[in-house]
């Protein structure tokens, strides 16, 4: 089975976003990942609205939107007005988590939860079925390039079983350090969705290693 693949924005060119997104169209990316950070929940600042919906305008493929800021629920409205497809919020972000999943599916999107690396799965428990997406961060999130948390192939593990004990459709998808020595071990880990930024981007034929990324492993 195919991975889907959501390549993230945040390493893209800034100055020539235009020719990323060509790509990105281009390419067989399933998504365009983009996280949005305010200094507060995390220790970097990266972009918002004005670049989202400018984003919007030329990318053909749906947005997953990850939010990295604190009280998410009060951009549900804005973000759907945007046209993403998912909004992703931090389950450490979230005080009435129950309620802002619930907002986000009543304003037509689908909704995402996300966990950092210290969080255990089984602060899921009592919403995993209500959940579209379960994003595991494997880096400490604010920033691209980092290391990959090796601890995540068996959080994935974990997670694969509390979705089947619960009856949850959920899928899995990780963000962060995803690249050609990481990705065919979550594959076999039994990821759904993997997000790359630095791989991706930096990459000299980026809309190959996109296919590869999206390729199953061979038997
Ligand atoms: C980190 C972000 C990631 C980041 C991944 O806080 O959530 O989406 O862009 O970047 P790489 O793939 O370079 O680790
Ligand atoms: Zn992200």
């Amino acid at each position: 089975m195919k991975t889907i693949v959501s390549p993230s924005l945040l390493a893209a060119d800034f100055t020539n976003l235009q020719a990323d997104i060509d790509m990105i169209n281009r390419s067989e990316a399933d998504w365009l990942h983009c996280d949005v950070m305010d200094g507060v929940f995390v220790p970097n600042i990266s972009f918002g609205f004005p670049v989202l919906e400018a984003v919007k305008r030329i990318c053909t493929k749906p947005l997953d939107v990850h939010f990295m800021i604190v009280k998410p629920e009060r951009y549900i409205t804005r973000t759907a007005k945007l046209g993403a497809m998912m909004m992703n919020v931090h389950y450490e972000a979230c005080t009435h988590l129950n309620r802002t999943i619930h907002e986000i599916h009543e304003e037509g999107m689908k909704a995402g939860v996300t966990l950092n690396p210290s969080t255990p799965v089984c602060m899921l428990e009592d919403c995993i079925q209500d959940v579209d997406i379960v994003l595991l961060m494997s880096v400490n999130p604010g920033f691209g390039g980092q290391k990959f948390i090796e601890n995540t192939y068996a959080k994935i593990g974990r997670l694969r079983k509390l979705i089947k004990d619960s009856g949850s459709q959920a899928l899995i998808e990780v963000d962060g350090g995803v690249n050609a020595e990481t990705a065919p071990k979550l594959k076999r880990a039994g990821v759904d969705v993997l997000v790359s930024g630095s791989y991706v981007f930096k990459a000299e034929e980026p809309e190959q290693v996109i296919k590869t990324l999206s390729s199953p492993l061979p038997p």
